[in-house]
């Protein structure tokens, strides 16, 4: 039965966050209970010299200032482990050693009964250093860059694929060649939510602990192995996330800190970081990227070389793909792509909504766009002539690719035909209107994980994973699922989830919770139900004594013979019968990695954007934008449409807005606000249409479902880059495209 898949359900979880029903890791109270404030690092690298808390100490109320000198010893700082998210390297540890790898360091917590006295406190404190010299900009160290480690996060993000065929030579004979360098700003994610922990500490020494995390499971595991704790005496509970983007996949320096403090203090502590700290873990890193195209008259490409040099820290080597994807979207021949990281001081760089991915489309896909224009092609028509029906990094087939179909649907949606071909040819007034297309691509990735489900006494459903819901809807899908399986009213189905005692599943990340969790759910339904019909057998006087279970389904809370809907058991005389105990199954879903490793898993889009751009003050706006998407199966269009429209959001916002700036004088983001930091706020939205193409898939995973997280946001700025161009002839190859890139 599909009642309830493929329907535009609104969030079950709704109503409690628009009433403050939810509650968040900062939100939970407890009597007694301490507050912490992490005080930075003023300097990039160095030595802390000196840490005089004497004048904090004395105040009134504050109990304990933590720092390298005072921390008590732990295993972990001498063994390098790794949470879910780690790249290779070294994890940092805070409060290790005097040492300062980079500006906003946590250097010291001072916990106090107020988070007010905490904070007055922490002003007291002085810290002084010996300073280092440092490097933190990448361009002018880029010549140090060199091929990244590898690790097990190499698996799901790999190196660039060996070079094929000859590019140099290729390129040497092409007609028409682009040869461009693409500079693209530093991001922080910037969530609403700021990041927090509250530590519940009870007298035997078990921790309840509320983080903001993208995975309970990963918190929990990280907190068991350095304070070498028993898992069962860790639980970490996040049932709700004011937003991720990425930010959450790793465990952060105040879980750390918050549990630190209550194992010393042996009482609940809370550690929250200020807005101002949010900039001091893990950004999108900034990359210089340069891409050369040579293409036939004809438009054929036969050359590509797609290079990109990125930031990382001096710990660990964070990765991730930004050239794979040009040879995966263009058949050409003659295929060089090169990927290099440089260490700088400062922190690890972190995942953020499609890492890599957006990175390298948002050049790749200008300088296609540069190509048609040399060309004189239209750059849809350029793109159709350079479809690829393979994967020819891989050489293997898309398990399935409707691109063609975005393509057409976009364009038709959009009025694409109807585009002048020659910039500045439209005006309205003072401003210059402009047409941008691009094409997006994105991992349909699948992960193991566990579900339980549980028909209660009184005939309710509830399902259960340990899986998160960063905003995008688990709660809710996860429940047409498991309603649809068992053929319940999505009412009585509760699905729960953020919680590591719940069966274990991956961090929310990579797009992959529908397709991974989903799948679990899936599977524990169908357990269940063959249970519940083994039962149903077994009932005195059973219709089913002698029926098949092929021969029966599940709808109206019930299980009735498919032939016949009149015999028929119902779900509560079932679980009556099973001598007043609920039924339970807890089950593992397994990607079909023997089938799946034959086929390349993609999503893809077709985005194409208006712009209006201010001739006389260089301000860009988007007047509309359509993104036909390519995702597989759409269990919820609603939440999924919502998931797209919030990746186009923050395309916007990388194109025009987003910029960490840093003085490399001091080695520090200065923008470290969002007053500073601009994102794309309700006046630079105006239309934004999605359409979902229809895409059958039997490889990716049961469901044919693939994931929206991400694939919002991969065409966006390259589209919008490329009707900037068109609006007013000005090339901008540096993100984001502020308006004095424009005069
Ligand atoms: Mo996403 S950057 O995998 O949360």
């Amino acid at each position: 039965m599909t009642q309830y898949i493929g329907k535009p359900l609104s969030r079950v979880d709704g109503v409690d966050k628009v009433t403050g029903k939810a509650k968040y890791a900062a939100e939970f109270n407890v009597p007694d209970l301490a507050y912490g404030y992490v005080i930075s690092s003023a300097i990039a690298k160095g030595k802390i010299t000196k840490i005089d808390a004497t004048d904090a100490l004395g105040l009134d109320g504050v109990l304990q200032v933590f720092t390298h000198e005072n921390r008590p010893k732990l295993a972990w700082f001498d063994m390098n482990y790794k949470d879910q998210d780690a790249p290779p390297g070294s994890p940092f540890r805070p409060l290790y050693d005097a040492k300062i790898k980079y500006s906003g360091q946590p250097v010291a917590l001072v916990v106090a009964e107020t988070f007010e006295v905490a904070r007055y406190a922490a002003s007291l404190i002085q810290v002084e250093y010996d300073v280092d010299e440092h490097e933190t900009d990448l361009a002018s160290n880029q010549q140090e860059g060199r091929k990244p480690k590898s690790g097990v996060a190499s698996l799901l993000k790999p190196p660039p694929p060996k070079p094929r065929g000859d590019f140099d030579e290729a390129y040497s004979a092409s007609a028409v060649k682009v040869a461009e360098e693409y500079v693209h700003a530093v991001e922080h994610h910037n969530p609403m939510e700021m990041f927090a922990t509250t530590v519940v500490y009870e007298q035997n020494g078990k921790l309840t602990i509320y983080d903001k995390t993208q995975g309970a499971p990963n918190s929990q595991m990280y907190v068991a192995q350095i304070f070498d704790i028993p898992f069962s005496d860790v639980r970490v509970v996040s049932p709700y996330v004011g937003g991720g983007f990425g930010s959450g996949l790793r465990p952060q320096y105040q879980l750390f800190l918050a549990v630190l403090a209550s194992r010393e203090l042996k009482r609940s502590v809370r550690v929250s970081l200020t807005r101002q700290q949010m900039f001091t873990f893990g950004h999108r890193p900034a990359t210089i990227q340069r891409l050369a195209l040579g293409a036939s008259p004809d438009g054929t490409m036969s050359a590509i070389y797609h290079d990109a040099v990125a930031e990382t820290s001096q710990f660990e080597d964070y990765t991730e793909v930004v050239v794979n994807w040009a040879g995966m979207l263009y058949p050409s021949e003659n295929v060089t792509l090169t990927y290099k990281v440089v260490p700088l001081d400062m922190y690890t760089p972190l995942d953020m909504r499609a890492p890599g991915g957006v990175t390298g489309i948002s050049a790749l896909e200008v300088a296609v766009d540069e190509l048609a224009h040399k060309l004189g092609m239209d750059p849809l028509e350029l793109r159709l002539k350079n479809y690829a029906d393979r994967d020819m990094n891989e050489d293997r087939p898309y398990s399935s690719k409707e691109l063609k179909a975005c393509f057409q649907q976009g364009a038709e949606r959009f009025g694409w035909s109807k585009r002048n071909p020659e910039p500045r040819s439209t005006r309205q007034g003072h401003n210059l209107i402009g047409w941008g297309m691009a094409t997006g691509i994105w991992d349909a990735n699948q992960m193991p994980a566990r579900a339980e489900a549980v028909l209660m006494v009184n005939g309710k459903l509830r399902v259960s994973s340990a899986t998160a819901d960063i905003g995008t809807g688990t709660y809710t899908v996860m429940a047409q699922i498991a309603a649809d399986t068992l053929g319940m009213p999505i009412d009585d189905v509760l699905f729960k989830l953020g919680d590591s005692d719940l069966p274990l599943a991956p961090i929310q990340g990579g797009s992959w919770t529908m397709a991974t969790v989903g799948s679990a759910v899936k599977v524990v339904c169908e357990d269940l139900s063959k249970s519940l019909f083994k039962l149903a057998k077994k009932m005195p006087g059973s219709p089913f004594a002698k029926v098949d279970f092929n021969d029966v389904e599940f709808a109206d809370k019930s299980i009735r013979l498919k032939s016949d809907s009149s015999v028929v058991v119902s779900l509560q005389a079932v679980v009556d019968s099973n001598g007043g105990r609920a039924i339970r199954e807890t089950s593992t879903s397994l990607p079909n990695m023997l089938e799946q490793r034959k086929y390349s898993r993609s999503t893809h889009s077709a985005v194409f954007v208006e712009v209006q751009v201010d001739e006389e003050l260089g301000s860009v706006k988007i007047t509309r934008a359509v993104t036909a998407v390519a995702g597989g199966r759409i269990i919820n269009p609603k939440t999924a449409r919502s998931q797209i429209i919030g990746g186009m959001v923050w395309g916007i916002s990388k194109a025009l807005e987003e910029e960490s700036v840093m003085d490399h004088h001091f080695g520090r983001f200065m923008n470290h606000n969002l007053a500073e930091y601009h994102v794309a706020v309700n006046a630079d939205i105006h239309d934004l249409d999605v359409i979902f193409v229809e895409e059958h898939d039997t490889i990716v995973n049961p469901l044919g479902v693939k994931g929206l997280g991400e694939i919002g946001i991969v065409g966006m700025p390259a589209a919008i880059a490329n009707a900037v161009f068109h609006a007013t002839g000005k090339r901008v190859r540096d993100l984001p495209i502020t308006l004095d890139k424009l005069l």
